[in-house]
């Protein structure tokens, strides 16, 4: 099957942060696995990213190259992806306009992540207007590419729900521009933080960093939750809601050592030292070949730059090409 005849992935991040080991399970792994069989379009969403850090443009400009090296570490392979910023191409912003027509205010504010996020920013009436339209400017990044499918998070669900009633509307009132979408749920579950809490976030300072050293695994390591009545070390130990335990389940190759772990553990006579050094161990061994890949990368900027830059103009011809369909559906294609 020719590159044209595969079907299309849009997927992506906001360039906040480094990426850590709670995107590689949920979701990089993911793309370094779907990149062969499909077409796969990584958006750098740098200005969805600005809804909410106006007031910090350093932090994302900072971040594309420090996710881009991410992406580059874990085995996204540019020749196989595309990956671009957002803002660089400023037909997606075009089609944000248009399609801001077809929502309306009540809707908007009805998006259920969009009210999760409005209420843990505690914005209010203050809210941004951007960051209210952030799934309309999301919808625009993935029927840009007029993508089959969207990998994501439960949470983000509602993004996709929204993103294919803006297409119907738009088909239904100019011309059938763009085709359903659907979503790929991952079934991972969600990584928990290295201190026990739901979700691995890096607010939460509970990561472990894709770029990580061997020395701030040990120590990230070394002071995750055990469990908190297992003392001495001849103590029988929890299992269930042992973090450690939870992180070797997931990590750990070898499933009958950890089974064998676990026993002792219960029983008596396994210290949490042992425990922890087990599983630094097994994460120093898939961070490792990350960690040069991306030191090696880093070492050259400049070709990353590069990389970002073909990418871009490669997933920017796609873009023009649906605006030309979009304008011409809207007859506003007006000396062509
Ligand atoms: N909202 C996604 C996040 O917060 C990033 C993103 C922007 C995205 N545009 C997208 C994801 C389009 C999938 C498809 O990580």
């Amino acid at each position: 099957m020719g590159k044209d005849q595969k079907k299309i992935i849009l997927t992506g991040d906001r360039p906040t942060g480094k990426l850590h080991l709670g995107h590689y399970v949920g979701s990089l792994a993911n793309r370094v696995k779907l990149q062969d069989e499909y077409r796969q379009f990584i958006i750098m969403a740098d200005m969805q990213a600005l809804t909410d850090n106006a007031e910090n443009p350093e932090k994302v400009r900072d971040n594309i190259l420090e996710v881009a090296l991410d992406y580059l570490a874990v085995g996204i392979d540019p020749k196989k992806s595309t990956i671009f910023i957002q803002s660089l191409i400023p037909e997606m912003s075009e089609l944000t306009m248009y399609f801001m027509n077809l929502v309306t205010l009540a809707r908007a504010e009805r998006n259920p992540t969009v009210k999760d996020e409005m209420r843990q920013k505690g914005f209010g009436a203050d809210v941004p207007l951007g960051f209210l339209a952030y799934p309309i400017s999301q919808a625009s990044d993935i029927l840009s590419f007029k993508a089959d499918l969207v990998p994501v998070g439960i949470d983000q669900e509602p993004m996709i729900e929204q993103t294919n009633e803006i297409a119907e509307k738009f088909n239904r009132i100019y011309a059938p521009v763009f085709p359903p979408v659907k979503s790929l749920i991952s079934n991972a579950p969600r990584l928990v933080g290295t201190d026990g809490k739901a979700k691995m976030s890096k607010s939460l300072g509970n990561t472990i960093l894709i770029s990580d050293s061997s020395t701030a695994i040990m120590e990230k390591v070394m002071s995750m939750y055990t469990d908190p009545e297992h003392v001495h070390a001849s103590d029988p130990g929890k299992v269930e809601g042992n973090v450690v335990f939870t992180y070797l389940d997931i990590f750990d190759e070898d499933k009958a050592g950890v089974k064998e772990f676990k026993e002792h553990y219960r029983r008596g006579g396994l210290g949490d030292v042992i425990l922890k050094q087990r599983l630094a161990a097994v994460l120093e061994r898939i961070i490792r070949p990350m960690r040069e890949r991306r030191e090696k990368f880093a070492k050259n900027p400049k070709a990353v730059r590069k990389m970002l830059e073909k990418g871009t103009a490669e997933a920017r011809s796609v873009v023009q090409e649906t605006l030309r369909d979009v304008k011409r559906a809207m007859k506003i294609n007006y000396f062509s």
